[in-house]
């Protein structure tokens, strides 16, 4: 049984610095199959929030039957939607965002990334650093987020660890400073050595690791008896990483130079609470956070937070909507009316929930770091701050560079009505991004996105919410850059370029390919051809 804490002990400091310093709040990224869900799980059953590992999938599985706007999710066994988890871990609140696996949502990913203190990285043994994983820590990294990294799989062959060591400082610059090291090759695992005790922890297989597994300590000695080579090895490694100044760095960690590395199998249990006990350890707690100016605002100023997701209709029995907000500043309680930053307009909260997967609870208070689900927020925009007290606003949350593009059009032009709005709200919840040819009036929009499947939620969505059908044809555009007014002008007369307005106000170049963007840009090296995020 889930245990959501959404109030904290009564007799705990109620100010919103005090609550801060005990809240971490993170997410896994990792490629698809690295074992992201497995180690949530174990994390829920390690803080004893669930009693059972295997929950949270079943669970997720029963809500999905029973949710048609997932029926996409279902047909294609992906995770679309994010969930917020919450729960208590060594008198700390552990806040765990999660993110869609699949590549083709990597701009939700982004913007989970937006609203978290740190991350944790998962890499499978076997294979390394995957495409999806270098896409993601990209994104930690242009936001200075600090990286835990986990070492998944051991229990199964897979590659040399200090080769891998060596993978994420040559392909991502990141070095790795571990925390546990292996003993025993991957699928003859051993144990680890704790590096900050020395002493080594060994494996036991629990039965698909249903139940927390009990962690031997076997001092060095006895190690050495018992597992002989595989000991000798694993402590000459470890001299090796010292000789290189591999050990934890809290400053480089924080800058997100340098990452913790523990080793384990999430499937048996082995090796979490090592990595559970670092997030509340090594991770930081939510600091003051920049408003657009770059001036901190204090966590004991009044209530602010910003939308870092919004997501409609996850309940087919009442279709509305639900934004997400990160709070950055002070506490947050329930029925409070706060300022809505870009309308300037009062929003009531009567309606705040946690939010599990398509499951809902009240929530009554929360605290700098905490996620609040609110119900009925028609007008709540991705990135859009909330405020009481003093105002403030905080930096919009970057688009993702599209890749793909396609033209939509309604099917039946009797349902233009139904059409425009839908694209407009699928669009302000960030399914998509739409693009908009400012000198034609346009019942035809753009569609921009990372991948396909984007696409086709959006088309799902259209048809069954809002009953306009649409039809798609992808364009041969592949590229984008932001440009400005005077370029726009050139590019419009120049072939293979299509300059188009995107309703955050950007204005998008879109090139059919790459090369032929280089030669454009190296003619006219003055024109402005600016990157996106994530390329
Ligand atoms: P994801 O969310 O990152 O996509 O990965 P997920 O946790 O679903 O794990 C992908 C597969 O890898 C699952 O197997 C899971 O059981 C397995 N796995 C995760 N961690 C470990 C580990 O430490 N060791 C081993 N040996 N396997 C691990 P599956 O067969 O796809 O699903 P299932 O039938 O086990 O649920």
């Amino acid at each position: 049984m889930l245990q959501r804490t959404t109030t904290l002990d009564p007799a705990s400091p109620r100010e919103p610095a005090g609550e801060a310093s005990r809240r971490r709040t993170f997410a896994i990224i990792s490629h698809p199959d690295a074992g992201k869900t497995t180690l949530t799980e174990k994390f829920l059953l390690y803080a004893g929030a669930v009693a059972e590992a295997g929950a949270v999938k079943a669970r997720a599985g029963r809500r999905r039957a029973t949710s048609d706007w997932m029926e996409l999710e279902q047909q294609r066994g992906i995770s679309i939607t994010s969930t917020v988890l919450q729960f208590r871990y060594r008198d700390h609140v552990v806040n765990l965002l999660d993110t869609p696996g699949h590549r083709d949502f990597s701009e939700d990913t982004y913007r989970v990334l937006a609203a978290v203190d740190a991350v944790v990285m998962v890499l499978d043994v076997a294979k390394g650093i995957e495409a999806q994983t270098r896409k993601l820590f990209e994104v930690c990294r242009a936001r200075q987020l600090p990286i835990l990294t986990f070492l998944n799989k051991y229990d199964r062959p897979g590659r040399d660890p200090l080769e891998l060591v060596d993978e994420l400082e040559d392909q991502i610059d990141l070095r790795a400073t571990p925390v546990t090291w292996p003993v025993g090759i991957p699928g003859d695992f051993r144990g680890v050595i704790d590096l900050r005790s020395r002493a080594f922890v060994r494996y036991t297989r629990t039965a698909r690791g249903a139940t927390a597994g009990s962690e031997q300590l076997v001092d060095a000695e006895q190690a050495a008896a018992q597992e002989g080579d595989a000991w000798s090895r694993a402590v000459e490694e470890c001299a090796l990483l010292e000789e290189v100044g591999a050990g934890v760095d809290l400053k480089s960690f924080l800058a997100g130079e340098t990452s913790p590395l523990f080793v384990g199998s999430a499937l048996t249990n082995f090796g979490v609470r090592h990595l559970l006990d670092a997030v509340v350890d090594l991770a930081p707690p939510p600091a003051p956070r920049s408003d657009a100016h770059g001036t901190r605002r204090g966590l004991d100023e009044a209530f602010s937070g910003f939308v870092f997701k919004v997501q409609a209709n996850m309940d087919p029995s009442h279709r509305d909507r639900v934004a997400f907000v990160r709070v950055c500043s002070g506490h947050f309680e329930r029925g409070m009316t706060v300022v809505h930053e870009p309308s300037g307009r009062p929003f009531a909260t009567k309606y705040a929930t946690s939010v599990f997967g398509a499951e809902r609870d009240t929530i009554d208070e929360a605290w700098p770091g905490d996620v609040i689900g609110l119900v009925n927020a028609a007008d709540l925009g991705i990135g859009d701050t909330l405020y009481a007290g003093s105002p403030v606003r905080y930096p919009s949350i970057p688009r993702f560079a599209p890749e793909l593009f396609a033209v939509a059009r309604a099917r039946d032009s009797s349902r233009a009505k139904q059409f425009r709005r839908g694209v407009a709200q699928l669009e302000q919840e960030g399914v998509v991004q739409v693009l908009r040819d400012e000198q034609a009036g346009d019942p035809a929009p753009m569609l921009a996105g990372v991948g396909q499947m984007q696409f086709e939620v959006f088309a799902h969505r259209l048809e069954h919410e809002f009953g306009a059908a649409i039809e798609l044809t992808l364009t041969t555009y592949k590229v984008a850059r932001r440009t400005d007014t005077e370029t726009a002008e050139r590019l419009r007369r120049t072939s293979g370029v299509r300059v188009l307005l995107r309703t955050d106000g950007a204005l998008l170049a879109l090139f059919e390919s790459p090369n032929w963007l280089a030669r454009i840009e190296s003619d006219h090296p003055d024109w402005t051809l600016e990157r996106l995020i994530a390329e």
